[in-house]
Formats: C-alpha cells, sequence, structure tokens
C-alpha cells in the first residue's frame, strides 16, 4: 500500500526546530524541568527490544461481581516488582461478559487520589453512562453505570476517561474486556472455551526498568508514549501452548499510542471475522493485520499445517510510512529513542499436541446491513493537524511549553464548547484528512460507522464490518459513513493515540 506524501506537510522536526528556538528564548526553566521523562536513554539497538520472556500466557480473570475499585498497588510482572493502577486488582483489568439485550450495571469506586471514570469503548450508551471527562468521579467517591447492552456481540473494551489522564491511567493499567455474546453468534460453531482467547496487546517501556513508568517526554506527547516491549494480557512476550487445531484470537490494542502490524512469522493465515463492532459478513483472509490503538480484530487461526513440536510466532513487523516518521528532536537537541514500525515479538505459540478438532472457517458469518456511501446526505470534513504556534494546550507540561498539541479542524479540546452539532438518526459522510506525519487512531463515542474510502489505497481487513476506530495514516485521507440512532447528547470524537487525546485532539460532538 502507497501513502503517497503531501508536499504541503510541514514536517515535524522543523516545528520542532522552531519549537526549540521558542523554548530557548523564553529561557524557561520550567520547560526543562518538565521534560525529566525518560531523556538522556541511549537508543535501544533494534536487536534486543521486547525479547520473549518465557512466561507462560494468561488471561484475564472474569469480573465476578458488579464492582469495579480503582486503586494503586504493585504487582510482580516478570519476577519483578511493578506499581500499577487497577480496576478490580489486576493487570489488565478483568474481563467483563455480558449478553446482548441484558441491562448491565456497575458500580466504580474511585480510591485513587485523582478523579477518573469509566468509558466503555465501543458500546451504544446513555451520554451520562458514557465516561465523558466532565462526568468525572471525584477521589473517594462512587458512580454507578447502568445502561442496556444495545450492541451486537463483539470485542469491546473499557478504561477510564478524565481530563487529561487517560493515558497515564490506561498505560498503568486500567483497561479491560467488555465481551457481548448472543444467542446467533453461538450457532455458528466458532472455536469456544480454552480454543477462544482474548488477547490484550500493549506496547510498555520495560527493556531498562522492567516496571510500568508513565513519564512522557515533551517529545512523547508528540509521538505518543512508545514502548519497547510488546505485553500480551499484562506479561511481556510470553508464549502459549496450544494444539495444532483452529482458535479464535480476540486481538485488542491497548497501547496508547503504538500501532501493530501483526504477522506471523510462518505466515499464517488470519482469518478475520469480527471487527470493533462485531462479526463480518464474511471472513477475510490475510497474512498482515494493521492494528491501530482502540482497534479490535477478531481471527481464526489454523495452525494444522504446523508440526507438533514446533512454534508459530506472532509478531508486529516492521514499517516505515511513504511520509517518513521524523525521529523527533528533543527539547535536549537528542532524538527520540522509541519509533513507530518497530519490529517485535508479540507471543509465540508452542504447538505441544495433536487437534481433534474440525478447523472449518465458517464461509458466512452474521448479516451486516450497509449504509451505502449515497445515503449519506452531508460531509463533514475533521482535518487533523498540529497547532503551529501561540497558545499551547495546557497539556501535561501547562502552558509554559514549546509544544505543538495535535488538533482537530484546528481546535484543541475544551471541555464546555460543543464542536458539532449532529442530526439523530441521520445518515453523514464524515472525511478525516491527516494533514501530518504522524498516524491518528481516530475514533467516535456513540455510534458505530463503516469505512469507506481511502485515499492511499484498498481498504485494510481491520476496516471491514462496523467500526468506532479508523486508523488515518499520515498524509491520507479517510471516509466514514456514520449515524447516531440511539441516543441524543453529548458524545466525543478523538484521536486514540492517548497522549494527542490527553492533550486536546478530541472534540465535544451533540447529537440532536
Ligand atoms: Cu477508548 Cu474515548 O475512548
Ligand atoms: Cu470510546
Ligand atoms: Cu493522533
Amino acid at each position: 500500500m502507497n501513502f503517497h506524501s503531501d508536499k504541503t506537510t510541514i514536517s515535524r522536526r522543523d516545528v520542532l526546530r522552531a519549537g526549540v528556538y521558542a523554548g530557548l528564548a523564553l529561557g524557561s526553566a520550567g520547560v526543562w524541568a518538565a521534560c525529566s521523562g525518560e531523556h538522556g536513554m541511549a537508543a535501544i539497538p533494534p536487536a534486543v527490544i521486547g525479547k520473549e520472556s518465557g512466561l507462560p500466557l494468561t488471561l484475564p480473570p472474569v469480573l465476578q461481581e458488579p464492582v469495579l475499585r480503582a486503586e494503586t498497588g504493585i504487582i510482580r510482572i516478570a519476577g519483578i516488582e511493578s506499581p500499577v493502577w487497577t480496576l478490580g486488582g489486576s493487570y489488565p483489568s478483568p474481563t467483563i461478559k455480558v449478553m446482548q439485550g441484558q441491562q448491565f450495571s456497575l458500580n466504580l469506586i474511585n480510591a485513587l487520589s485523582v478523579e477518573t471514570n469509566l468509558h466503555w469503548h465501543g458500546l451504544q450508551v446513555p451520554p451520562g453512562m458514557d465516561g465523558h471527562p466532565k462526568d468525572a468521579v471525584p477521589p473517594g467517591g462512587q458512580f454507578r453505570y447502568t445502561f442496556p447492552v444495545l450492541d451486537r456481540a463483539g470485542t469491546y473494551w473499557y478504561h477510564p476517561h478524565p481530563h487529561k489522564l487517560t493515558a497515564r491511567q490506561a498505560y498503568m493499567g486500567m483497561a479491560g474486556l467488555f465481551i457481548i455474546e448472543d444467542p446467533r453468534e453461538k450457532t455458528l460453531g466458532l472455536p469456544t472455551g480454552e480454543y477462544d482467547v482474548p488477547l490484550v496487546l500493549q506496547d510498555r517501556r520495560f527493556s531498562h526498568v522492567q516496571r510500568l513508568v508513565y513519564a512522557p517526554s515533551m517529545n512523547d506527547m508528540m509521538t505518543g508514549y512508545l514502548g519497547d516491549t510488546m505485553f500480551v494480557n499484562g506479561l511481556p512476550v510470553p508464549y502459549h501452548e496450544i494444539e495444532n487445531g483452529l482458535y479464535r484470537f480476540r486481538l485488542l490494542n491497548a497501547s496508547t499510542a503504538r500501532v501493530l502490524r501483526l504477522e506471523f512469522d510462518t505466515k499464517l493465515t488470519m482469518h478475520v471475522i469480527a471487527s470493533d463492532g462485531g462479526l463480518l459478513a464474511s471472513p477475510i483472509a490475510t497474512t498482515q493485520l494493521w492494528l491501530a490503538p482502540g482497534e479490535r480484530v477478531e481471527v481464526l487461526v489454523d495452525f494444522s499445517t504446523i508440526p507438533v513440536g514446533a512454534s508459530a510466532l506472532l509478531r508486529t513487523a516492521k514499517f516505515e510510512f511513504a511520509t517518513p516518521q521524523q525521529p523527533g528532536a528533543s527539547l535536549h537537541g537528542g532524538i527520540s529513542s522509541f519509533e513507530q514500525g518497530w519490529e517485535m515479538p508479540v507471543l509465540r505459540f508452542n504447538i505441544t499436541r495433536k487437534s481433534q478438532r474440525s478447523s472449518v472457517v465458517p464461509p458466512q458469518l452474521a448479516p451486516l446491513s450497509d449504509f451505502g456511501i449515497d445515503a449519506a446526505r452531508t460531509t463533514r470534513i475533521f482535518t487533523l493537524n498540529m497547532q503551529m504556534t501561540g497558545e499551547t494546550g495546557g497539556g501535561q507540561y501547562g502552558s509554559s511549553t514549546a509544544m505543538m498539541p495535535h488538533t482537530i479542524n484546528d481546535k484543541l479540546f475544551a471541555m464546555n464548547r460543543i464542536d458539532e452539532q449532529i442530526p439523530f438518526d441521520t445518515v453523514e459522510q464524515w472525511e478525516f484528512q491527516n494533514k501530518g506525519d504522524e498516524p491518528h487512531p481516530m475514533h467516535v463515542h456513540g455510534a458505530q460507522f463503516q469505512v469507506v474510502w481511502r485515499s492511499g489505497g484498498a481498504l485494510l481487513p481491520s476496516d471491514a464490518g462496523w467500526k468506532d476506530t479508523v486508523l488515518v495514516f499520515p498524509a491520507e485521507t479517510v471516509r466514514v459513513v456514520v449515524r447516531f440512532a440511539h441516543y441524543r447528547g453529548l458524545y466525543l470524537l478523538h484521536c486514540h493515540n492517548l497522549e494527542h487525546e490527553d492533550d486536546g485532539m478530541m472534540a465535544n460532538i451533540n447529537i440532536l
């Protein structure tokens, strides 16, 4: 696929240079003090990035009681004690399992020293239950979330969404799967039980410190807080013992910023059966799969060609954007050690026994209504850019920094400003125009959409079906068709690079 460059794009390096001079001219001590972060760390040679840990895969616990307590704690990761922030005491957070049509209720208890809340990513819930940052739960407070489960069977997730604190809380461990089932899906004979494996994928900065530390530098706030090691279900590059049969994997990219390009070293075929909003009409076979932060896919993988005793490695493949991502100069004049596109191992599958099960991939899955692009009455344009000068985002570093936060339609998020008024139950086409050199996974609350066009080429396998998050590559334009048909009220549109989101790449949308 070719993501042609846009000559009018101002590279981040140019902007950063401008920023460096601005910062120096200000001579602000605050700037220097603020970027303690992890500067001075030498670039990590790719050969040692994210080594396999030799730890067996574990699955997140399934939530039993409708209560989640947000609190800090210490857990052992790969035998080493790490601070974590948890919901319900585990990292990742417990998996919530519900049936479509059920009334869901859960009590959040905030035992943190900062505000938090919960957002049900991908679910269509009433605005007051959606985890808008204005609905944060103060330290010591509680909130009861309750809503009917309207969405299709599928792999959704939940995480906090407090103002400017989402990335930190998710990074430190507060995020879990929300799996919806329905009776229809059960008739398809998809792999179940131990053959239906949820995989929460997250990159973490682990090689040097071997614990969770969220300390983004100013440069990290621009690229996102990229890690050097892939974690699966809270463990660094584990292994999983399986039989040589058909498996269903539910993949969630819960990284704050890292875009994944998943493949097997043995080039096994992945049959994509579901995306963000549940089952596709029919499977899509691929050997490589883009998965941006916030996105989910479900794949069937048949290991029958791999002999017992052998193994297959799931990894994220190396990539570069046609509009090269500038290795951003930091204010210290150094180069960021962390980049998108690193090849990293994710999970090793060791084939330890023969399968007796059938490995037939169902040719038909679930009916999928199609808006059709022609149904859209309006086109709404969202430009994705970077703020060049002047007003700052007042991000994690306050207003004295020279950073250039990302914007939607040249605006930073403002809690009390409504950015878009959207008519209820009306099909619209939305166009995301990426004017910069970084990928932006754009996510909407309150509705699922369909991806209809990419300027960069064909749609991706992960674009199929009902979506709530779509990857917009550097300099690319992506069109989706959306309709808000369940609730009126206040929702959000934002980049799911959570550093971008916290720093203001978010808009209030009001469904009228
Ligand atoms: Cu997963 Cu508004 O977020
Ligand atoms: Cu969401
Ligand atoms: Cu972004």
